[in-house]
């Protein structure tokens, strides 16, 4: 078996931070949720890995390296525009052919890995698998139809009007017959090659098409409040470890993950209360860090209240008088009270398709 992973795309439900980021190398517990990807498909027993990327190919090398760190082989496929997950399929056949493999993409998060899966579809030796789960929202998603007997009949992208609740998870099998399929197909009126269409074209055309349905949860990515949503769901799961150095009166409550060796993480008078999360070299300071917080590496906080909320690398925030919650807060951010500044003002430097709510 072989693995493509999808990590183009431009990410615009999570501007302003895909901008200067690949919206899979977003961090999920401080880890971007590409990692996750791919340590499932190593899980699984997958050593050979293709990467779709798209603009921000440098970005994503820079990062996933050639995999030997995941103990994996990475290609590199480039797709010069965001045609469809077809089209991402049809350009990698190269890479693919002659091998099962799993398509994963690259923003979706499975809590149970596909371990399970990959070896349902060895042992039962259909063309395609897919896998779906109940949403509340199915006109987000490409949608399936089954039949009583559970057998896939329709699978619509996005429908205005869902037949069911049934949501295309972002993990499918397939084997050589997909090539025909995406081969076959159109564009949709979006322009793009939609894996649903390639996947139509399969059942269509008699070829075998099972559909499991995931228990578990399942995260895509996409949006400021599913990324959320995933930082609680995996830091929900961490374990208590590391320690950090602390002066004054701090406490340390519930599951908290201090990363890096005893010491990187400084405490000082402040409570901690997990699941949280805190990278190395960074400093808090009569601060206190709510439930559901990942604060990355190299950070500094003081005098500020925090809950429910991601922070990238090298930001810093201080003084702030109401709490910061359901927040996303990027790469070397200051967000600081300035009780001296002339005019008393809100004074803001914040780049385009931010997104800034003042409580007060
Ligand atoms: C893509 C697929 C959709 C699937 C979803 C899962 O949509 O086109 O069928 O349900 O991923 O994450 P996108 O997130 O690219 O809009």
């Amino acid at each position: 078996m072989k693995g493509l992973i999808l990590s183009g795309g431009k990410g615009t439900r999570l501007r302003p931070l895909t901008y200067t980021s690949a919206k899979q190398l977003v961090p999920v517990a401080n880890k971007p949720v590409l990692f996750y990807g791919i340590e499932a498909l190593v899980a699984a027993g997958i050593r050979e890995i293709g990467i779709v990327v798209g603009d921000t190919r440098a970005e994503i090398e820079a990062a996933v390296g050639n995999g030997s760190r995941f103990g994996a082989s990475v290609t590199y496929i480039q797709q010069d525009a965001p045609r469809g997950l077809a089209h991402a399929v049809l350009i990698s056949e190269e890479f693919l052919r002659g091998s099962k493999f799993v398509m994963y993409l690259g923003d979706n998060l499975l809590q149970r890995g596909i371990t399970s899966l990959v070896e349902e579809y060895v042992r039962i030796g259909v063309n395609c698998e897919i896998l779906l789960t109940k949403v509340p929202n199915p006109s987000s998603f490409g949608v399936a139809e089954l039949d009583s007997e559970g057998k896939v009949v329709c699978l619509v992208e996005k429908p205005k009007e869902p037949k069911s609740d049934l949501a295309l998870v972002g993990v499918y099998l397939f084997d050589d017959s997909v090539f025909d399929a995406v081969k076959a197909i159109r564009p949709s009126a979006r322009g793009e090659l939609e894996i649903t269409d390639a996947i139509q074209w399969l059942v269509d055309n008699r070829r075998s098409v099972q559909a499991h349905l995931v228990s578990g949860w399942w995260k895509d990515t996409g949006k400021a409040e599913d990324m959320l949503e995933a930082n609680r769901t995996v830091l929900d799961a961490v374990e208590p470890s590391g320690s950090p150095e602390i002066e004054g009166r701090s406490s340390i409550e519930g599951k908290v993950f201090f990363e890096g060796s005893p010491g990187d993480v400084v405490l000082i008078n402040s409570v901690i209360r997990g699941p949280v999360i805190i990278g190395p070299g960074t400093r808090i300071e009569e601060s206190f860090v709510g439930p559901y917080t990942a604060i990355a590496a190299g950070c500094r906080l003081s005098g500020i209240e925090i809950e429910n909320s991601i922070v990238w690398e090298g930001s810093s925030l201080s003084d702030i008088p109401l709490r910061i919650s359901d927040s996303l807060i990027g790469r070397g951010v200051t967000i600081r009270r300035r009780p001296d500044m002339k005019p008393k003002a809100h004074r803001f430097l914040v780049g385009d398709n931010s997104e800034i709510g003042i409580g007060e």
